[in-house]
């Protein structure tokens, strides 16, 4: 496909969201995208309109219809199935760009390493889901356990965020995994936002630059 899927993946609290601000303004402006390529900025869950109705039956349910973990799993996959359908696919035809908070990186962190349940079946359901898609750059925005319990200390957590210091080491570990085994590019987010942003530019370019060399 001509377009191009970029993602930002980490824990909670590493501060994707304000690098996909910084990135959604910087990226069109860069250089690095094709003349006449769109920019479509997109999220996991809720990136379509059934994808907003998932994400809240998924993070904001009272305890009485909180999904259990194989259905958690099958909601985020029907999120993602959608998302690929309605939105990535269509923009990566066309030749655009695609900056999405989250992809199927996070369904084996968080379902897998977290709620440990079986990363064989999590990957066959990627697949299903992604329809033959992948990312072309993951970010993974490293942060450690306790800089995101201490950003996130005056918030509101969803019902994953509220699972709590253990559950977050496993999913951290899940995306060290990761990260090694599928080469996402590693940027470390302990810092503050304008540095964390700098590394992101400089790792994007020197990323570009090795592709024109290769
Ligand atoms: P996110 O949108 O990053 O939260 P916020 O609104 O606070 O920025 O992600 C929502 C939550 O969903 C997050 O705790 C991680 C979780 N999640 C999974 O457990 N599995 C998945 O496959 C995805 C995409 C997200």
């Amino acid at each position: 496909m001509k377009g191009y899927l970029l993602v930002l993946d980490g824990i909670d609290g590493c501060g994707k969201t304000s690098q996909i601000n910084h990135l959604s303004n910087w990226l069109p402006r860069s250089g690095l995208m094709p003349k006449g390529a769109k920019l479509h900025v997109t999220k996991e869950p809720g990136g379509t309109h059934l994808g907003t109705a998932l994400r809240q039956l998924l993070l904001n349910t009272s305890n009485e219809s909180a999904p259990e973990s194989t259905t958690e799993l099958l909601l985020y996959a029907a999120d993602r199935a959608q998302h690929i359908s309605q939105v990535i696919r269509p923009a990566l035809e066309k030749g655009d760009w695609i900056l999405s908070d989250r992809f199927s990186g996070s369904t084996i962190a968080y379902q897998g390493y977290g709620r440990k349940l079986n990363i064989d079946i999590i990957e066959t359901l990627e697949a299903i889901a992604t329809q033959g898609v992948s990312a072309d750059i993951t970010l993974w925005l490293k942060v450690g356990i306790e800089e995101s319990l201490r950003r996130r200390k005056a918030t509101n957590n969803d019902r994953i965020e509220a699972e709590g210091k253990d559950f977050l080491e496993k999913v951290s570990l899940g995306f060290e995994a990761l990260a090694e085994q599928r080469n996402w590019i590693t940027i470390c987010a302990n810092q503050e936002a304008p540095l964390v942003s700098q590394h992101i530019e400089n790792a994007l370019k020197n990323y570009f630059e090795n592709l024109l060399v290769i």
